[in-house]
Protein backbone atom coordinates (compact mmCIF):
# COMPACT_ATOMS: atom_id res chain seq x y z
CA UNK A 1 0.00 0.00 0.00
CA UNK A 2 1.60 3.41 -1.11
CA UNK A 3 0.52 5.85 1.65
CA UNK A 4 2.60 8.58 0.07
CA UNK A 5 0.79 12.20 -0.76
CA UNK A 6 -0.68 11.81 -3.70
CA UNK A 7 0.39 15.32 -4.96
CA UNK A 8 3.40 16.91 -4.52
CA UNK A 9 2.91 20.93 -3.79
CA UNK A 10 1.87 23.24 -1.31
CA UNK A 11 -0.72 23.96 -2.63
CA UNK A 12 -4.26 22.33 -1.95
CA UNK A 13 -6.73 21.27 -4.61
CA UNK A 14 -10.41 20.79 -3.59
CA UNK A 15 -12.23 17.70 -5.03
CA UNK A 16 -14.35 19.25 -7.17
CA UNK A 17 -15.94 16.03 -8.79
CA UNK A 18 -14.86 12.83 -7.78
CA UNK A 19 -13.54 10.03 -10.32
CA UNK A 20 -16.14 7.02 -11.37
CA UNK A 21 -14.18 5.51 -13.94
CA UNK A 22 -11.26 4.45 -15.28
CA UNK A 23 -10.30 2.80 -19.14
CA UNK A 24 -6.85 1.95 -20.83
CA UNK A 25 -6.64 2.96 -24.46
CA UNK A 26 -2.90 2.09 -26.58
CA UNK A 27 -1.37 5.27 -25.49
CA UNK A 28 -3.39 6.84 -22.76
CA UNK A 29 -6.16 6.57 -19.98
CA UNK A 30 -9.59 7.82 -20.68
CA UNK A 31 -10.97 8.82 -16.49
CA UNK A 32 -14.61 9.88 -16.27
CA UNK A 33 -15.64 12.04 -13.49
CA UNK A 34 -19.10 12.31 -11.70
CA UNK A 35 -20.12 15.13 -13.28
CA UNK A 36 -19.60 13.54 -16.15
CA UNK A 37 -16.55 14.85 -17.58
CA UNK A 38 -13.98 12.77 -19.64
CA UNK A 39 -10.59 13.71 -19.65
CA UNK A 40 -7.92 11.63 -21.32
CA UNK A 41 -4.40 11.72 -19.83
CA UNK A 42 -1.29 9.79 -21.75
CA UNK A 43 0.89 7.29 -20.51
CA UNK A 44 3.65 9.75 -20.30
CA UNK A 45 2.12 12.20 -18.88
CA UNK A 46 1.33 10.10 -16.17
CA UNK A 47 4.45 8.29 -15.10
CA UNK A 48 6.01 12.63 -15.70
CA UNK A 49 3.77 13.65 -13.38
CA UNK A 50 3.92 10.82 -10.81
CA UNK A 51 4.20 12.44 -7.22
CA UNK A 52 5.62 9.68 -5.42
CA UNK A 53 8.87 10.21 -2.87
CA UNK A 54 11.04 8.65 -5.51
CA UNK A 55 9.73 10.76 -8.47
CA UNK A 56 9.31 14.05 -6.05
CA UNK A 57 11.82 14.91 -3.23
CA UNK A 58 9.57 15.39 -0.37
CA UNK A 59 11.01 18.17 1.26
CA UNK A 60 11.77 20.70 -1.68
CA UNK A 61 8.31 18.78 -3.55
CA UNK A 62 10.14 19.01 -6.45
CA UNK A 63 10.80 16.21 -9.23
CA UNK A 64 13.58 14.55 -9.42
CA UNK A 65 12.29 12.41 -12.42
CA UNK A 66 13.35 12.88 -15.77
CA UNK A 67 11.00 11.22 -18.75
CA UNK A 68 13.56 10.68 -20.30
CA UNK A 69 15.08 7.49 -17.90
CA UNK A 70 11.42 5.79 -18.44
CA UNK A 71 10.70 3.83 -21.48
CA UNK A 72 8.87 6.06 -23.83
CA UNK A 73 6.44 3.30 -24.60
CA UNK A 74 6.12 2.40 -21.00
CA UNK A 75 1.99 1.30 -20.06
CA UNK A 76 0.29 0.79 -17.15
CA UNK A 77 -0.27 -3.02 -16.32
CA UNK A 78 -3.64 -2.11 -14.00
CA UNK A 79 -5.17 1.20 -13.48
CA UNK A 80 -7.98 1.98 -10.80
CA UNK A 81 -9.74 3.80 -8.70
CA UNK A 82 -9.01 2.83 -4.70
CA UNK A 83 -10.71 3.28 -1.52
CA UNK A 84 -9.80 6.67 -0.91
CA UNK A 85 -11.08 7.81 -4.37
CA UNK A 86 -7.32 8.45 -6.07
CA UNK A 87 -6.14 7.04 -9.78
CA UNK A 88 -4.11 4.17 -9.19
CA UNK A 89 -1.73 3.23 -11.88
CA UNK A 90 0.58 0.37 -11.92
CA UNK A 91 3.00 0.21 -14.26
CA UNK A 92 4.79 -2.35 -16.27
CA UNK A 93 8.19 -2.11 -15.07
CA UNK A 94 6.57 -2.71 -10.89
CA UNK A 95 6.28 0.99 -10.62
CA UNK A 96 3.27 2.63 -8.87
CA UNK A 97 1.70 5.60 -8.81
CA UNK A 98 -1.44 7.47 -7.24
CA UNK A 99 -3.04 10.81 -8.15
CA UNK A 100 -5.19 13.02 -6.29
CA UNK A 101 -8.71 13.83 -7.93
CA UNK A 102 -8.61 17.16 -6.91
CA UNK A 103 -5.15 17.71 -8.62
CA UNK A 104 -5.94 15.71 -11.37
CA UNK A 105 -8.90 17.53 -12.27
CA UNK A 106 -6.93 21.12 -11.65
CA UNK A 107 -4.46 19.78 -14.09
CA UNK A 108 -6.53 17.69 -16.72
CA UNK A 109 -6.15 18.96 -19.89
CA UNK A 110 -8.94 18.11 -22.29
CA UNK A 111 -10.63 20.80 -24.31
CA UNK A 112 -13.51 21.54 -21.72
CA UNK A 113 -11.05 21.84 -18.42
CA UNK A 114 -8.43 23.98 -20.34
CA UNK A 115 -10.90 26.22 -21.45
CA UNK A 116 -12.12 26.51 -18.01
CA UNK A 117 -8.76 27.49 -16.60
CA UNK A 118 -8.15 30.05 -19.29
CA UNK A 119 -11.55 31.33 -18.72
CA UNK A 120 -10.53 31.56 -14.80
CA UNK A 121 -7.35 33.26 -15.40
CA UNK A 122 -7.15 36.71 -14.15
CA UNK A 123 -7.70 39.78 -16.55
CA UNK A 124 -6.48 42.93 -16.53
CA UNK A 125 -9.89 44.90 -15.83
CA UNK A 126 -9.01 48.21 -18.72
CA UNK A 127 -10.22 51.45 -17.71
CA UNK A 128 -10.13 55.20 -19.17
CA UNK A 129 -11.15 58.68 -17.71
CA UNK A 130 -13.51 57.48 -15.58
CA UNK A 131 -11.83 54.91 -13.85
CA UNK A 132 -12.69 54.81 -9.99
CA UNK A 133 -9.02 54.91 -8.42
CA UNK A 134 -8.54 52.23 -5.78
CA UNK A 135 -7.65 53.57 -2.50
CA UNK A 136 -6.15 51.69 0.42
CA UNK A 137 -4.96 52.96 4.04
CA UNK A 138 -1.84 52.10 5.04
CA UNK A 139 -2.16 51.18 8.39
CA UNK A 140 -4.63 48.51 7.40
CA UNK A 141 -2.37 47.44 4.95
CA UNK A 142 0.43 47.12 7.23
CA UNK A 143 -1.53 45.37 9.99
CA UNK A 144 -3.98 42.77 7.97
CA UNK A 145 -3.47 40.16 5.42
CA UNK A 146 -6.88 40.39 3.90
CA UNK A 147 -6.53 44.26 3.14
CA UNK A 148 -3.27 43.86 1.92
CA UNK A 149 -4.70 40.58 -0.82
CA UNK A 150 -7.47 43.36 -1.69
CA UNK A 151 -4.48 45.85 -2.54
CA UNK A 152 -2.73 43.43 -3.98
CA UNK A 153 -5.34 42.11 -6.70
CA UNK A 154 -6.61 45.86 -7.35
CA UNK A 155 -2.49 46.45 -8.25
CA UNK A 156 -2.59 43.12 -10.59
CA UNK A 157 -6.32 43.80 -12.01
CA UNK A 158 -6.34 47.65 -12.09
CA UNK A 159 -2.59 48.33 -12.34
CA UNK A 160 -2.80 51.86 -10.52
CA UNK A 161 -3.88 52.10 -7.01
CA UNK A 162 -3.06 54.74 -4.19
CA UNK A 163 -2.58 53.83 -0.59
CA UNK A 164 -3.27 56.93 2.23
CA UNK A 165 -2.00 57.54 5.31
CA UNK A 166 2.23 56.75 5.08
CA UNK A 167 4.25 58.28 7.19
CA UNK A 168 6.11 61.28 5.71
CA UNK A 169 9.49 60.43 7.51
CA UNK A 170 11.99 59.46 4.29
CA UNK A 171 12.19 55.68 3.74
CA UNK A 172 8.26 55.25 5.08
CA UNK A 173 7.42 53.68 1.84
CA UNK A 174 10.10 50.62 2.26
CA UNK A 175 8.61 49.02 4.75
CA UNK A 176 5.12 48.91 2.92
CA UNK A 177 6.72 47.77 -0.39
CA UNK A 178 8.16 44.89 1.94
CA UNK A 179 5.04 43.55 2.80
CA UNK A 180 4.63 42.51 -0.64
CA UNK A 181 8.33 41.54 -0.97
CA UNK A 182 12.51 42.18 -2.06
CA UNK A 183 12.77 45.86 -3.46
CA UNK A 184 14.61 45.69 -7.32
CA UNK A 185 17.43 48.21 -6.62
CA UNK A 186 18.79 50.08 -9.28
CA UNK A 187 21.60 52.50 -10.58
CA UNK A 188 19.35 55.36 -9.03
CA UNK A 189 19.16 53.57 -5.13
CA UNK A 190 17.07 50.75 -3.81
CA UNK A 191 15.33 53.93 -2.60
CA UNK A 192 15.17 56.98 -5.35
CA UNK A 193 14.84 60.85 -4.11
CA UNK A 194 12.63 62.49 -6.72
CA UNK A 195 13.35 66.41 -6.30
CA UNK A 196 14.65 68.73 -8.82
CA UNK A 197 18.53 68.61 -8.34
CA UNK A 198 21.21 70.94 -10.01
CA UNK A 199 23.05 67.69 -11.27
CA UNK A 200 20.32 65.44 -12.17
CA UNK A 201 20.97 61.86 -13.89
CA UNK A 202 17.50 61.73 -14.81
CA UNK A 203 14.75 64.27 -16.51
CA UNK A 204 13.06 63.01 -13.62
CA UNK A 205 15.27 64.78 -11.10
CA UNK A 206 14.42 68.15 -12.91
CA UNK A 207 11.08 70.83 -12.78
CA UNK A 208 10.28 69.55 -16.55
CA UNK A 209 7.08 67.91 -17.29
CA UNK A 210 7.74 64.10 -17.60
CA UNK A 211 5.60 62.71 -20.51
CA UNK A 212 3.44 59.66 -20.15
CA UNK A 213 6.02 56.63 -19.48
CA UNK A 214 7.31 53.29 -18.01
CA UNK A 215 10.86 53.35 -15.67
CA UNK A 216 13.77 51.64 -16.95
CA UNK A 217 12.13 50.76 -20.41
CA UNK A 218 15.81 50.89 -20.88
CA UNK A 219 16.20 47.37 -18.87
CA UNK A 220 15.84 44.23 -20.65
CA UNK A 221 13.34 43.54 -17.60
CA UNK A 222 11.25 46.89 -16.67
CA UNK A 223 10.22 46.96 -12.58
CA UNK A 224 6.82 45.11 -12.17
CA UNK A 225 5.92 47.70 -9.74
CA UNK A 226 6.37 51.31 -8.90
CA UNK A 227 5.95 53.23 -5.76
CA UNK A 228 5.83 56.57 -5.72
CA UNK A 229 5.50 58.60 -2.16
CA UNK A 230 4.87 61.72 -1.71
CA UNK A 231 6.89 63.48 1.46
CA UNK A 232 6.91 67.43 0.36
CA UNK A 233 4.69 68.33 -1.92
CA UNK A 234 4.51 72.80 -1.70
CA UNK A 235 5.52 73.52 -5.35
CA UNK A 236 2.81 74.98 -7.61
CA UNK A 237 2.35 72.42 -10.91
CA UNK A 238 3.45 68.75 -10.55
CA UNK A 239 0.24 66.84 -10.72
CA UNK A 240 0.45 63.35 -11.62
CA UNK A 241 -1.02 61.52 -14.45
CA UNK A 242 -2.32 57.86 -15.36
CA UNK A 243 -3.02 56.25 -18.56
CA UNK A 244 -3.82 52.62 -19.06
CA UNK A 245 -1.09 51.34 -21.19
CA UNK A 246 -3.29 48.50 -22.37
CA UNK A 247 -6.27 50.32 -23.07
CA UNK A 248 -4.50 52.53 -25.47
CA UNK A 249 -2.88 49.56 -26.74
CA UNK A 250 -6.46 47.92 -27.38
CA UNK A 251 -7.99 51.25 -28.96
CA UNK A 252 -4.83 51.24 -31.70
CA UNK A 253 -5.02 47.94 -32.85
CA UNK A 254 -9.05 49.15 -33.29
CA UNK A 255 -8.38 52.35 -34.89
CA UNK A 256 -5.41 51.96 -36.89
CA UNK A 257 -4.38 48.34 -36.85
CA UNK A 258 -1.38 48.88 -39.17
CA UNK A 259 -0.08 51.25 -36.48
CA UNK A 260 -0.63 49.04 -33.67
CA UNK A 261 1.59 46.30 -35.60
CA UNK A 262 4.13 48.75 -36.34
CA UNK A 263 4.75 49.61 -32.43
CA UNK A 264 4.23 45.37 -31.52
CA UNK A 265 6.88 44.62 -34.59
CA UNK A 266 9.75 47.25 -34.84
CA UNK A 267 12.36 47.35 -31.95
CA UNK A 268 13.04 50.31 -30.84
CA UNK A 269 16.15 51.71 -28.28
CA UNK A 270 15.98 52.69 -24.80
CA UNK A 271 18.78 54.50 -23.32
CA UNK A 272 19.87 55.50 -19.80
CA UNK A 273 23.56 56.79 -19.48
CA UNK A 274 25.50 58.79 -16.93
CA UNK A 275 29.31 58.89 -15.84
CA UNK A 276 29.07 55.66 -14.47
CA UNK A 277 26.49 53.33 -16.43
CA UNK A 278 24.89 53.06 -19.54
CA UNK A 279 22.01 50.59 -20.07
CA UNK A 280 20.24 50.12 -23.42
CA UNK A 281 17.40 48.06 -24.53
CA UNK A 282 16.06 47.59 -28.13
CA UNK A 283 12.40 46.21 -28.06
CA UNK A 284 8.88 46.72 -29.86
CA UNK A 285 6.90 49.49 -27.53
CA UNK A 286 3.91 46.92 -27.52
CA UNK A 287 4.63 43.45 -26.37
CA UNK A 288 2.15 40.54 -26.60
CA UNK A 289 2.03 37.19 -24.67
CA UNK A 290 1.76 34.06 -26.36
CA UNK A 291 -1.78 34.48 -26.35
CA UNK A 292 -1.95 37.72 -28.85
CA UNK A 293 -2.61 39.61 -25.93
CA UNK A 294 -1.32 43.31 -24.86
CA UNK A 295 1.47 41.97 -21.76
CA UNK A 296 3.54 45.39 -21.53
CA UNK A 297 3.98 48.78 -22.71
CA UNK A 298 7.84 50.02 -22.68
CA UNK A 299 7.48 54.25 -23.58
CA UNK A 300 9.70 57.19 -22.16
CA UNK A 301 10.20 59.50 -24.99
CA UNK A 302 13.24 61.31 -23.20
CA UNK A 303 15.21 57.72 -23.05
CA UNK A 304 14.57 57.04 -26.41
CA UNK A 305 17.70 56.86 -28.73
CA UNK A 306 17.29 57.27 -32.64
CA UNK A 307 14.81 54.66 -34.97
CA UNK A 308 17.29 52.35 -36.42
CA UNK A 309 14.81 50.78 -38.76
CA UNK A 310 14.78 49.53 -42.21
CA UNK A 311 13.86 53.41 -45.11
CA UNK A 312 10.75 51.33 -45.71
CA UNK A 313 9.69 50.89 -42.54
CA UNK A 314 10.74 54.78 -41.16
CA UNK A 315 7.74 56.54 -42.06
CA UNK A 316 5.53 54.02 -40.66
CA UNK A 317 7.22 53.72 -37.51
CA UNK A 318 6.67 57.80 -37.16
CA UNK A 319 3.39 57.19 -37.74
CA UNK A 320 2.63 54.45 -35.31
CA UNK A 321 5.07 56.07 -32.45
CA UNK A 322 3.00 59.60 -33.31
CA UNK A 323 0.00 57.85 -33.33
CA UNK A 324 0.54 56.52 -29.94
CA UNK A 325 1.80 59.50 -27.89
CA UNK A 326 -0.96 61.55 -29.28
CA UNK A 327 -3.32 58.93 -28.11
CA UNK A 328 -1.88 59.11 -24.52
CA UNK A 329 -2.57 63.23 -24.79
CA UNK A 330 -6.37 62.46 -25.43
CA UNK A 331 -8.32 63.30 -22.38
CA UNK A 332 -10.72 60.25 -22.72
CA UNK A 333 -7.61 58.13 -21.46
CA UNK A 334 -6.19 60.39 -18.60
CA UNK A 335 -6.39 60.41 -14.88
CA UNK A 336 -4.95 63.68 -13.15
CA UNK A 337 -4.66 63.79 -9.68
CA UNK A 338 -2.29 65.77 -7.54
CA UNK A 339 -0.41 63.82 -5.01
CA UNK A 340 -0.58 65.18 -0.76
CA UNK A 341 2.36 64.30 1.28
CA UNK A 342 1.46 60.61 2.73
CA UNK A 343 -0.32 59.58 -0.38
CA UNK A 344 1.83 57.05 -2.39
CA UNK A 345 0.97 55.80 -5.86
CA UNK A 346 1.20 51.88 -6.81
CA UNK A 347 1.07 50.97 -9.99
CA UNK A 348 1.88 48.27 -12.87
CA UNK A 349 4.91 50.21 -14.57
CA UNK A 350 4.90 47.64 -17.33
CA UNK A 351 1.42 48.81 -18.08
CA UNK A 352 0.27 52.06 -16.82
CA UNK A 353 1.93 54.70 -18.12
CA UNK A 354 2.81 58.13 -15.66
CA UNK A 355 3.84 61.58 -16.32
CA UNK A 356 4.08 64.26 -14.14
CA UNK A 357 3.40 67.98 -14.99
CA UNK A 358 6.13 70.23 -14.45
CA UNK A 359 6.12 72.33 -11.67
CA UNK A 360 7.70 75.71 -9.75
CA UNK A 361 10.24 75.12 -7.42
CA UNK A 362 10.50 78.55 -6.56
CA UNK A 363 7.23 78.01 -4.94
CA UNK A 364 7.91 75.88 -2.55
CA UNK A 365 9.84 72.07 -2.18
CA UNK A 366 8.84 68.85 -3.70
CA UNK A 367 10.33 65.93 -2.88
CA UNK A 368 8.77 61.90 -3.76
CA UNK A 369 10.68 58.71 -3.25
CA UNK A 370 10.72 55.59 -5.04
CA UNK A 371 11.15 52.36 -5.89
CA UNK A 372 10.21 49.17 -8.01
CA UNK A 373 9.24 45.16 -6.61
CA UNK A 374 9.04 42.85 -9.66
CA UNK A 375 5.99 41.52 -11.18
CA UNK A 376 6.75 37.87 -9.89
CA UNK A 377 6.99 39.38 -6.43
CA UNK A 378 3.51 40.15 -6.56
CA UNK A 379 2.13 37.01 -8.10
CA UNK A 380 3.63 34.51 -5.77
CA UNK A 381 2.52 37.18 -2.57
CA UNK A 382 -0.93 37.11 -4.17
CA UNK A 383 -0.79 33.02 -4.69
CA UNK A 384 0.34 32.58 -1.10
CA UNK A 385 -1.95 34.83 0.52
CA UNK A 386 -4.46 32.77 -1.29
CA UNK A 387 -3.47 29.57 0.08
C1 LIG B 1 9.97 59.44 -12.10
C2 LIG B 1 8.65 60.07 -12.19
C3 LIG B 1 6.97 61.45 -11.18
C4 LIG B 1 6.83 62.67 -10.34
O1 LIG B 1 10.74 59.84 -11.20
O2 LIG B 1 10.27 58.56 -12.92
O3 LIG B 1 7.93 59.71 -13.07
O4 LIG B 1 5.68 62.97 -10.02
N1 LIG B 1 8.30 61.00 -11.26
O5 LIG B 1 7.83 63.29 -10.04
ZN1 LIG C 1 6.94 7.73 -8.86
ZN1 LIG D 1 8.75 57.80 -13.90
Amino acid sequence: MNTAAAFADFRTYPLISALTAVHTLADRIQVKWADDRVSPFHHQWLRDNCPCPMCVYTVTREQVLEIVDVAENLKPSDVSVDAEGCLRVDWQDGHLSRFDPGWLRAHAYDDESRAERRASKPKSLLWNSNLTLPVFDYQVLMNDNDALLQWLLAVRDTGLTQVRGVPTEPGSLKLIAQRISFIRESNFGVLFNVQSKADADSNAYTAFNLPLHSDLPTRELQPGLQFLHCLVNDAEGGESIFVDGFAIAEALRDEDPEAFKSLCEIPVEFRNKDRHSDYRCLAPIIALDAFGQVSEIRMANFLRGPFDTSVEQMPALYHAYRRFIAMTREARFRVMTRLNPGEMWCFDNRRTLHARNAFDPATGARHFQGCYVDRDELLSRILVLQR
